[in-house]
């Protein structure tokens, strides 16, 4: 009876695959125009880098190293600040989680320089990250006209 409900699962869950399409992105959409987009998209790759350079340096346990990347990714202009017209089109919402990328930055630095625990240190990656990751589940952008 189990093993029946099973397969029946399973061959519905076939079926249904022949057809799959793509899921919906209901994301809400940012839209910006190609230059402003071309400026996000540095930034972010901006952040990419911050991340991997970090790791690194803390893998090889170079606190210092830590501590001055941190503190100039937390420093680094966010693509509103980069770009007053593309500041006023960001909600408010994705301005907070620039913000807490920054403070996320900034717990690693405050970390490295309180004797570099690798907890701490871990602790401020998550938050970096967390804010990395609430802002691409929350929004997506869109190349417009205006
Ligand atoms: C406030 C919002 C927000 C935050 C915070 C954010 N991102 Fe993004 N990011 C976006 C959006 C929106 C896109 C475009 C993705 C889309 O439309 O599907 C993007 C795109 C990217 C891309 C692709 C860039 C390209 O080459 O076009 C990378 C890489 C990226 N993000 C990395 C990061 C990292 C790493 C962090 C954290 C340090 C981060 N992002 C934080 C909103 C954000």
């Amino acid at each position: 009876m189990f093993f029946g409900l099973c397969c029946g699962l399973l061959t519905v869950g076939c079926s249904g695959d022949d057809k799959a399409k793509p899921l919906p992105d209901l994301r809400p959409a940012v839209e910006v125009t190609k230059a402003e987009r071309a400026i996000i998209g540095e930034v972010m790759r901006r952040n990419l880098v911050a991340i991997n350079q970090i790791s690194q340096a803390a893998g090889q346990g170079d606190i210092r190293s830590v501590a001055l990347l941190a503190q100039q990714a937390s420093k680094a202009p966010g693509p509103g600040a980069l770009d007053r017209q593309l500041r006023e089109k960001l909600p408010a919402g994705w301005r907070e989680l620039g913000k807490g990328v920054d403070e996320g930055f900034r717990q690693i630095s405050q970390a490295a320089q309180m004797g570099g625990s690798p907890l701490l240190i871990n602790q401020g990656m998550a938050s970096v990250t967390q804010a990395c990751v609430a802002c691409h589940t929350s929004y997506r952008i869109e190349v417009g006209s205006k």
